[in-house]
């Protein structure tokens, strides 16, 4: 897979990228990351790229003119121009079934905002996948780029070591669940201890105490995040 990131730091993603996992996963070849520098589109000699809101307003917005470049420019540098994400909070809020979305394309182009946002023509001229990372405002879509990227590349084949643990992990498969307690050595750690069944080397029940404990962990987190859901 490829994914092209568009940014004005590209800075903020050399040791992200050389990182564990996914510099392993670049280094095998699994997954190529470009980096493009939104400024290197920019005209003039301060190669501005933000300007103030028409009708008032605090801070910059993005201009079309680089932003809409740029995209033009890192799309027709391969055959296939890759399935463009906008990153903002007003979009279509990520989580599981989005990243597996997004790891079926062969491409995709990451467009990271700043300052207050984009001027509305960027996303009317380029018609973006409009992503979200959350209900909050992060200073730049650097971050949330970054998780798309970690969260895209565990489910390109041959990056994790195991192909069952992906399917293991919280939020995959049909059911959705979220993973319930997972224990490891030492057998006990202040005088807490680890539930028999999980040394009982019978994979049968221990199939069936996850399953249980899974749907439990579930079924904790939705009526720990349902009151929130009523909020406006
Ligand atoms: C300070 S934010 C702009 C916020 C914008 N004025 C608003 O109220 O929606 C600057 C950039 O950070 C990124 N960003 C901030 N929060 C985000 C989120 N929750 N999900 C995705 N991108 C986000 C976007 O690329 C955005 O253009």
């Amino acid at each position: 897979m490829r994914i092209d990131i568009l940014t004005l730091f590209p800075e903020m993603f050399a040791s992200f990228l050389d990182g564990s996992l996914l510099g392993a996963a670049r280094a095998a070849g699994l997954v190529d990351v470009r980096v493009t520098n939104i400024r290197d589109f920019a005209e003039g000699v301060h190669r501005q790229v933000d300007d103030r809101p028409f009708g008032g307003g605090p801070g910059m917005l993005l201009m079309p003119g680089p932003v809409v470049d740029c995209v033009e420019s890192v799309q027709g540098r391969d055959a296939v121009p890759g399935h463009l994400v906008m990153l903002t909070p007003g979009g279509r809020r990520l989580d599981q079934s989005v990243v597996e979305e997004l790891a079926r394309h062969d491409r995709i182009v990451l467009l990271c905002g700043r300052y207050e946002g984009f001027d509305d023509r960027i996303r009317q001229t380029l018609l973006p996948d409009e992503i979200s990372v959350g209900d909050f405002v992060l200073s730049g879509g650097e971050v949330a780029a970054m998780l798309i990227v970690e969260a895209v590349t565990r489910l390109l084949p041959g990056v994790l070591g195991d192909a069952e643990s992906s399917r293991q992990d919280s939020f995959s498969g049909s059911d959705r669940l979220v993973e319930g307690p997972q224990y490891t050595r030492p057998r006990e750690f202040r005088g807490l201890g680890v539930p028999d069944v999980l040394l009982s080397g019978d994979h049968r029940r221990i199939a069936e105490w996850r399953h249980q404990q899974s749907v439990a962990a579930t079924d904790r987190r939705r009526r720990a995040i349902q009151p929130q859901r009523s909020v406006p």
